[in-house]
């Protein structure tokens, strides 16, 4: 665990000495779960949202994308459910006055009795080797049946208790499995409360006029009012998406994670438009796409997982999460949600305008069901950026710091260094960066010695650095160096381009879905 929280700050401290993400307002002592992307963190981020887009809207001849504003008639949140039901239980401990959220604590405790059931099956795999059958053993083993049953049989009720509002029973809950506050100890707790997570502000300069509005909590909602404008000015035809990305705003109880729980983020969102009663092919479908765009990113199919919700929102009859194996453990990185017509019909029922479509093939007008793809692009960047950077320790026993990012996603894809700052080496070295900056983000550096530059580029995550030196103005050639392996290569200034196109495409890496 101590390890686990040293990578944690390890991480958080590299995003701020490179450059990637400052905390909001720093000079006023910030602002709790809100940051700032720095002059790293902003490309990193930007490819990110393009490499997203790109699978979706430019991959798809059914998905177009769209630009929805923050602000949206108040009620658009009333239809949507938000303004009843985008609740967070929350529960204080009396003694530490730290707030928690009730169901969180629970899911915790039931994670705990998850891992020591693999425990288990680890055990038994290392001891039967070849010959074990994992899915017997789980069926059959009395303890991982008993630790996975209570598991099971915990989250069921919560689930029960909190979709009948019965928050006596969760704080019951919290109480007969003993949770403790995690810092403190102590278990002596306030009774469970519902807490509305959007923000209200004010629409309008005089009093007597001023609107109240909220800050869109997701983004979805501007899709689903458009999405006859969309239809029919795109000549849609079902079944087909619409994608966007941007900034969505919660009044998150417990934000204590950096970037992965923030009162500002941003998501991608996309809302997949189907005939009523095929949407759980389409769920399983965009289940299945969806990790494969994680997949293809290379940070290692054993962390990722899914997990299927017990406890539903108030719009879907099916959600997952995509899991990721953050610094703090298996977290949700995305949700796959099959909102059923709830969304599209309800803004039908509070407008009065039909959200209907009509099927030519069918020859039938109907209320479109939906199944959405959804994904912090703030979460993804943490996932990214803490699974990429490594302490190495090299042969001569010396360290270093590398950010291993999908060169896709590199925020720099090439440093152009000349060996010493004279002799016409910065000169070529200028040449080489006018003619790669056309394709691709360059920097160029020529401070401090060679071996401290390359290292520079390494925690900053640049997949390759270009070396200028005397051989290169007799033969036009440079050594390129590879982040990951530090291997150099002697190669043709020519030649350039064609190398960093062939790491750093979007091509190559989304063939890899
Ligand atoms: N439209 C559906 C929706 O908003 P959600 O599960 O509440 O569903 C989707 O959010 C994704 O948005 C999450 O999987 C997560 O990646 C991201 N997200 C949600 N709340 C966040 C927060 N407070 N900070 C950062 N990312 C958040």
């Amino acid at each position: 665990m101590a390890k686990q929280e040293d990578l944690f700050k390890n991480v958080v401290s590299h995003a701020k000495e490179y450059g990637f993400i400052f905390q909001s307002s720093e000079i006023y002592d910030g602002l709790s779960a809100v940051y700032d992307y720095a002059q790293n963190g902003v490309e990193l981020k930007k490819n990110i949202r393009d490499y997203w887009w790109k699978s979706m809207v430019q991959m798809h001849e059914n998905i177009v994308g769209l630009d929805s504003a923050i602000f949206m008639h108040p009620t658009t949140w009333k239809a949507s459910g938000h303004v009843d039901a985008f609740n967070d239980p929350l529960i204080d401990n009396k003694d530490s006055k730290k707030r928690y959220r009730a169901d969180v604590l629970i899911e915790d405790y039931a994670e705990k009795l998850n891992q020591k059931a693999q425990k288990e099956i680890e055990k038994a795999r290392a001891r039967f080797g070849e010959a074990f059958n994992e899915q017997e053993f789980v069926t059959t083993n009395a303890r991982v049946m008993e630790y996975l049953g209570k598991k099971k049989e915990i989250l069921e009720r919560m689930a029960r208790s909190l979709e009948t509002e019965n928050l006596a029973d969760v704080k019951a809950l919290i109480e007969e499995l003993e949770i403790a506050d995690p810092e403190t100890g102590s278990k002596n707790w306030t009774e469970v409360r519902q807490f509305n997570l959007m923000f209200g502000t004010k629409l309008g300069a005089s009093a007597d006029s001023a609107m109240d509005l909220y800050l869109r909590p997701e983004t979805a909602q501007g899709i689903f009012v458009n999405f006859l404008n969309v239809q029919k000015t795109g000549r849609m035809k079902i079944p087909f998406g619409i994608a966007q990305t941007g900034k969505a705003f919660r009044n998150e109880i417990v934000a204590r994670q950096f970037i992965f729980r923030m009162r500002e983020f941003e998501q991608m969102e996309m809302q997949f438009f189907v005939r009523p009663g095929e949407e759980m092919k389409y769920y399983e479908y965009w289940k299945n796409t969806r990790l494969n765009w994680h997949l293809s990113l290379g940070l290692g199919k054993e962390n990722y997982r899914f997990h299927d919700h017990e406890k539903l929102a108030h719009y879907a009859n099916a959600a997952a999460d995509i899991e990721f194996n953050f610094p703090f453990g298996f977290k949700e990185l995305e949700g796959i949600h099959s909102r059923t017509d709830f969304d599209l019909k309800a803004h039908e029922q509070f407008s009065g305008k039909k959200m209907q479509y009509f099927d030519t093939e069918l020859n039938q007008n109907y209320t479109p069901y939906v199944v959405e793809t959804s994904v912090g692009l703030d979460r993804m960047f943490l996932a990214v950026f803490s699974n990429s950077l490594k302490e190495e320790t090299l042969e001569d026993g010396s360290t270093r710091t590398v950010l291993q990012l999908p060169s896709v996603l590199a925020p720099t894809k090439a440093a152009v260094l000349p060996l010493v700052k004279k002799d016409g080496l910065p000169e070529v070295a200028r040449q080489i960066i006018e003619d790669l900056k056309w394709d691709f983000n360059v920097a160029y550096d020529e401070k401090d010695a060679v071996g401290r530059r390359y290292r520079r580029q390494d925690a900053l995550g640049t997949p390759f650095c270009i070396t200028v030196d005397h051989q290169t103005l007799e033969d036009q050639t440079v050594t390129i160096r590879h982040r990951d392996s530090m291997q150099q290569d002697r190669v043709k200034i020519e030649e350039l381009r064609s190398i960093i196109n062939s790491e750093v495409s979007m091509r190559n890496w989304l063939m890899k879905m």
